[in-house]
């Protein structure tokens, strides 16, 4: 049995006041969410404790968006797990594509987070996903499968998510067309040794199509940005029918 994980991606956006306004907006419609859905929010560091400390008694799991492959350290800028865990957070992203875009990710140091997230007890949402230049050169497939096999080197498959997000979605209202998303997430599965990992969809999730993505068979949950910083269109996502 897959487990359902519905998750928001805050990414560089909210004040520590903003978050709390979100809750209050937010935590009433928990009330109608399914318990079999775990619902995550993977917001900025400087929202984390704000979080920790107002979600006592709540069912949202709390995520980061990154975590440092050592436990302390001369790192200036990063994070490390025992930091994390320490303020009650669960999950933490890894190898998010703007993270990879931006900031110099490579699928070596993917693979370090992920061991590292493993290491001290968080559970990682591992992203990949091709750009539209791959997707027309008929390049996904095996871009998928490279970022696969270089990732998840020596990681244990019983405490993961994956999220497929083709980049060209992301933050574009250009959604991946559902039976697609399926089909590559499909892929995915195949190149797992463990059939129970969640994967998610990521990629202009929206209130509109949620109800259509998580119909799909192979599809566990989504990584949403943009429609999760809202109290009513999150609600919306987390209580999809
Ligand atoms: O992590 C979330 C993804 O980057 C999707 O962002 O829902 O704004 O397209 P989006």
């Amino acid at each position: 049995m897959r487990k359902i994980v519905i998750a928001g991606n805050w990414k560089m956006f909210k004040t520590q006041a903003e978050s709390l306004e979100f809750l209050k907006g937010f935590l009433p419609s928990l009330g109608e969410t399914p318990q079999d859905r775990e619902v995550v929010l993977c917001v900025p560091f400087t929202d984390l404790s704000v979080f920790s400390k107002s979600l006592h008694g709540s069912r949202i799991q709390l995520g980061a968006q990154n975590i440092h492959w050592e436990g302390s350290g001369a790192y200036t800028g990063e994070i490390s797990g025992p930091m994390l865990t320490e303020i009650g957070v669960r999950y933490v992203i890894v190898g998010h594509s703007e993270r990879r875009q931006y900031f110099g990710e490579t699928d070596h140091t993917v693979n370090l987070r992920l061991k590292a997230a493993q290491k001290f007890g968080l559970t990682p949402i591992l992203c990949v996903g091709e750009t539209k230049q791959q997707r027309d050169a008929l390049e996904t497939e095996s871009l998928i499968i490279n970022q696969l096999e270089k990732d998840l080197v020596d990681i244990d498959q019983e405490n993961l998510v994956i999220a497929y997000e083709p980049i060209w979605a992301i933050g574009t209202g250009d959604t991946c067309e559902t039976k697609e998303a399926n089909r590559v997430i499909g892929i995915i599965r195949n190149q797992l040794t463990n059939p129970n990992v969640p994967i998610q969809y990521g990629g202009s999730v929206k209130p509109n199509n949620i109800d259509e993505i998580m119909a799909q068979r192979e599809i566990d949950g989504v990584l949403v940005g943009g429609a999760s910083l809202e109290p009513a269109s999150f609600a919306r996502l987390v209580n999809y029918k």
